[in-house]
Order: structure tokens, then C-alpha cells, then sequence
């Protein structure tokens, strides 16, 4: 057992505070791991507001990359100075999902067994089973993914989670390509991942939606082809004016991601995509959100496919070294979703920093 320095929110909606935590000794499956960066996420947020479940108090943090210490018996995918970043999804390679081959829907993935507590003994609940707002966190091995050791910490860190879920809901769950179009909805770190991510693909035009003009610019920065201000002009229409400059008879976009959370903005989703185009809704909405008055005739008329995505349907250890490689090789620009490196201490002001317009992630470096 060691003790470290971590972040922690003990109550609904108080401030988060930096406390001593007590790590264990890594035990079968298990790896400690030092974590070098850790991005601010609106999931820790949503943590400390109770909005997840009750089970104070949580060790935050889950957008890490940091190097593996110690591993426990019978661990045989990473050993002790891999440079890794962490992942929630730890495939289990038993359940339904997984023996029919589709390990990216995994319904029982692996986190640490043992349990980081607080100096008193108190368990702590680790956000997302991770934990990273902390010098030294326990994961289960397969949470941990190795990548390019030469690869910025903080950058990289963001695959964990925000930036994947963006990449993913456009090339893995929209699997938008070459000769496609993509509009995405709600440009935050996620939106403007899903736009980097089409861009990767190829995909051509890239529109991007948001209220807020910082946001489109971000998005610009990122392989976005056109801006619409959604505050100002109809989305619905300005995308399917855009598609048709391209695509001659177009109703929309080939594919759009929606990376709000809203039934307003998944509505415009669904009617700005081009008939037997698909819809990704990656924005996470809360359980009292309905969407009204969605004529039945227009789901079947549209044809196509309405999906969701949780975490980019990623599957870590295919997806996570490829970016890095594609980060390396300088082309995708993970250093842009970082808008600024912090301290530990700085966690609580970068959740007030989420309320305003310029910051993509905030990054505690360790
Ligand atoms: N139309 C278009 N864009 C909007 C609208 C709207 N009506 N309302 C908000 N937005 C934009 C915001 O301006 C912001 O740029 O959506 C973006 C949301 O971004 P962030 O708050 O930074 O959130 P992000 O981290 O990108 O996550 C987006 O995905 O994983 C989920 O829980 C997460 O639901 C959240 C979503
Ligand atoms: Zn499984
Ligand atoms: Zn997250």
C-alpha cells in the first residue's frame, strides 16, 4: 500500500477537495499506474453533482496517460515502465458481446477489484473506474492500452475518453468516409474530436453547428469545411444547402453527429441528414429528456439508421496506439483539444472554466 495525493468529491455539489488516498498493492489483474496528465471532464463534473449515482465519495478523473509502476500475478499485457493511457473499456472476452465478436459493446468490463480508500479506510468509487486526479491510481490491467512512449502525456491522455468518443461517433459508429458528407452538432471537445475525426476519414464537406462562435472556430482548427451558427441560422437548412453544393440532389448530410445531449439539437440532427443517412447521437442526455412530437412516418420515410455511441464504440487496444501513430506522424492534432496544462490543485476552477466559451480541456499535468 502507498499513499498519494488525489482528488476527491465527498459530497453532492461541494467543492472538490485534494486528500490523501491509500493506493494497494497492484493484486492478479491489477496495475498501479503514475499518472503524468489527466483531462477535466464534464462526466467528473456530473460526478460531483450526483448526476451519475450516490456513491460518494468519488475519486475523480478518467482522461489519463502516465507509466505503468507495478502490475500484480498474472498480468501479461503491460509490465512495469509502459507508457500507457487508460481506458473504460476493459474487455471482458466472455460475455454475449463479446463472443459474438463485438467487443466494443462489452456488458462486463474489467476495473481494479481492489479498492482505493481515503486515510480513514473509507472505499472510494473511482470515476468511470479509473481515478486519475491522483499521483498513483489502480486499474485493472486491461484499462491499461500502451502506446508511442514518445507521445505527450496530456495530448494523448485525451483518448481516454472525451476525444475518443468524438473520433469514434464519426468513424467508427457513422463510419463516415471518403465521398461522404458529416455535420456535427455541438462543437465542445467531443464535437470537435467527431470533426477531426471525419476528416481523418476523409470525408468532404465537414460541417460543423454550434451556438457559440469560439466553438466554430476551434472546429476550423480541427478539419472543419463550413461553420454554421446555430444562434443565428436554420441548421436544417443551411446543411442541406451546403451538402447540395457538393452532392447534386443532396437532402442533407450523409452523416450527423450530435454532441450536445438535447432533444432540440437531436432533432435537427434528424432532419439534417440526407435520406438513408445515419444520425449518431454521442452527446449524453439526462433521463427526463423526451423527444416530441417526432412524426412516426418520418423515422420510417427517411429510412437509414438512428444509432448512439458510447465511447466511439472504441475498442482501446485497436484504436488508441493507431491515433497516437496518426497524432506522431502529425495528423491529428491532439495538442489542439489541449487549452491549457494545470495543477492537481486546479480542479475545481477548471469545472468553472467548462461554463465559458474557450476551453476545450483543461489537463492536469503531474
Ligand atoms: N446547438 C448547437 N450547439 C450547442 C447547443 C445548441 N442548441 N447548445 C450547446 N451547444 C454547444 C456548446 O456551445 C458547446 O460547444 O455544445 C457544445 C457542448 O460542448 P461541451 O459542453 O464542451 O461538452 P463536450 O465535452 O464536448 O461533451 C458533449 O457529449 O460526452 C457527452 O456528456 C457529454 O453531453 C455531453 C456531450
Ligand atoms: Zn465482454
Ligand atoms: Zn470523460
Amino acid at each position: 500500500m502507498q499513499q498519494v495525493q488525489a482528488v476527491v468529491a465527498k459530497a453532492q455539489g461541494a467543492p472538490v477537495e485534494l486528500v490523501t488516498i491509500n493506493v494497494p498493492d497492484p493484486g492478479p489483474g491489477e496495475a498501479v499506474v503514475q499518472v503524468q496528465a489527466c483531462g477535466v471532464c464534464h462526466t467528473d463534473l456530473h460526478y460531483r453533482e450526483g448526476g451519475i449515482n450516490d456513491e460518494f465519495p468519488f475519486l475523480l478523473g478518467h482522461e489519463a496517460a502516465g507509466v505503468v509502476e507495478a502490475v500484480g500475478e498474472g498480468v501479461t499485457e503491460v509490465a512495469p515502465g509502459d507508457f500507457v493511457v487508460l481506458n473504460w473499456r476493459a474487455v471482458c472476452g466472455e460475455c454475449r458481446a463479446c463472443k459474438r465478436g463485438d467487443l466494443q459493446y462489452c456488458f462486463n468490463t474489467h476495473n481494479a477489484t481492489q479498492k482505493m480508500t481515503l486515510e480513514d479506510g473509507t472505499e472510494l468509487s473511482p470515476a468511470l473506474g479509473i481515478g486519475a486526479f491522483a499521483e498513483k491510481t489502480l486499474v485493472a490491467a486491461g484499462q491499461c492500452t500502451k502506446v508511442d512512449p514518445e507521445a505527450r502525456p496530456a495530448a494523448v491522455g485525451l483518448l481516454g475518453c472525451g476525444v475518443m468518443a468524438g473520433i469514434g461517433a464519426a468513424i467508427n459508429t457513422g463510419q463516415v468516409g471518403r465521398g461522404q458528407s458529416i455535420a456535427v452538432i455541438g462543437c465542445g471537445g467531443v464535437g470537435v474530436a467527431a470533426v477531426a475525426g471525419a476528416a481523418l476519414a476523409g470525408a468532404s464537406p465537414i460541417i460543423a453547428v454550434d451556438i457559440d462562435p469560439q466553438k466554430l472556430e476551434a472546429a476550423r482548427r480541427l478539419g472543419a469545411t463550413h461553420t454554421v451558427d446555430s444562434s443565428q441560422a436554420d441548421v436544417v437548412e443551411e446543411v442541406k444547402r451546403i451538402c447540395a453544393e457538393t452532392y447534386e440532389g443532396a437532402e442533407g448530410a450523409d452523416v450527423v453527429v450530435e454532441a450536445v445531449g438535447r432533444p432540440e439539437t437531436w432533432k435537427q440532427a434528424f432532419y439534417a441528414r440526407d435520406l438513408a443517412g445515419t444520425v449518431v447521437l454521442v452527446g449524453v442526455p439526462t433521463p427526463d429528456m423526451v423527444v416530441p412530437d417526432l412524426p412516426l412516418i418520418d423515422v420510417f420515410g427517411r429510412g437509414g439508421s438512428l444509432k448512439s455511441s458510447w465511447y466511439g464504440d472504441c475498442l482501446p487496444s485497436r484504436d488508441f496506439p493507431m491515433l497516437v501513430d496518426l497524432y506522431r506522424q502529425g495528423r491529428l492534432d491532439l495538442d489542439a483539444f489541449v487549452t491549457e496544462e494545470i495543477g492537481i490543485g486546479d480542479v475545481e476552477a477548471a469545472f468553472e472554466k467548462m461554463h465559458g466559451g474557450n476551453v476545450l480541456r483543461s489537463v492536469v499535468v503531474l
